[in-house]
């Protein structure tokens, strides 16, 4: 993986399909014990959201490559107090050697990333969840062993996790759709990137109709309703949403062997039913340990660890 060293991951369209096969392969190597990589260097995390999963999985990952992590909490720091971006990026390009940034706009990611010479990865954006759908196309591969020619089915908010599943499926062959209630679908321009980027047999459809997104599915993958900083249209979106939700009778209507995902946290009884999360077609730990594994691929690729 030296052609990854030293780059960003801001966005999934930054890897081409070979870098991502390469990545879940390097994953499962590092999940399976067939391989072990060390780097002895420092990751910092700005999040400027809340997080469980990605801080943990990161913070274990770097950890287990024998790196160190520093939490720098904003609200701590200058950045609170309105420290320019690229003055901020450039201090702490001196003292680290990989940051991985939470934040609202792509934009400011982006900023970041001009400004620091080291590797920048979007830990969450409102456009983009790049390190979650790395782990989650791992958990497919898991299921399946080969990616290209499923089906993977997101039904709810037209959000980040959406677009870099459109991406990410494009990226690896798999056919992808997405349902959302009219006036939440994704952001056109990343379903035209996806179009650009899916071989010709490729399906990507962005539609409103669940069943019909769902029919024959071998993966249903949901999100919440209403992401972080969207709260106050929470209650609100319930009744439009609640077609989307992934049920027992949407499930009996995707392939029988489908696998259920959900990038967590979850609402249980909105997006996605207590007995779908708990029952036998749901992958959802296994999705959420394989950020761990995903994401020291991905650190140990852009720090050349060996
Ligand atoms: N899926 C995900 O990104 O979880 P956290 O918000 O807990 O990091």
């Amino acid at each position: 993986m030296a052609a990854m060293i030293g780059r960003d991951l801001l966005s999934l369209a930054d890897l081409s399909a070979d870098e991502v096969q390469q990545l879940l392969q390097l994953a499962a190597q590092l999940k399976s014990g067939q391989m072990s990589l060390r780097c002895n260097k420092i990751l910092g995390l700005l999040f400027y959201k809340a997080s469980t999963r990605t801080r943990v999985s990161f913070s274990a990952a770097m950890y287990q490559l024998g790196g160190q992590v520093m939490d720098l909490n904003p609200d701590v720091s200058q950045v609170s107090r309105g420290e320019p971006v690229q003055d901020t990026a450039r201090v702490l390009d001196r003292y680290l050697d990989i940051l991985a940034i939470r934040t609202f706009e792509q934009q400011q990611i982006e900023t970041f990333a001009h400004y620091a010479k080291i590797p920048v990865i979007n830990a969450l954006t409102d456009l983009e969840h790049p390190c979650q759908i790395l782990a989650d196309l791992l958990t497919v591969q898991e299921c399946f062993g080969e990616l290209a020619g499923l089906t993977l089915t997101y039904l709810g908010d037209g959000n980040n996790v959406a677009h870099s599943l459109l991406l990410g499926c494009a990226l690896v062959g798999m056919n992808v759709r997405i349902a959302t209630p009219p006036g939440f679908g994704p952001n056109p321009a990343i379903v035209e990137q996806s179009q650009a980027i899916a071989l010709s047999q490729t399906e990507v459809m962005v539609t409103h109709d669940p069943e019909a997104a769902a029919k024959g599915a071998t993966v249903l993958y949901t999100d919440v309703w209403a992401s972080m900083g969207q709260e106050a249209e929470a209650n609100s979106r319930i009744p439009v949403f609640q077609p989307y939700q992934i049920n027992e009778q949407l499930l009996n209507i995707a392939d029988p062997n489908a696998i259920v995902l959900h990038c967590l946290p979850a609402h249980r009884g909105e997006e996605i039913t207590d007995g779908v999360m708990e029952g036998s077609q749901s992958r959802i730990w296994d999705q959420a340990e394989n950020r761990l594994h995903a994401q020291k691929a991905l650190l140990a690729s852009l720090l050349g660890a060996n």
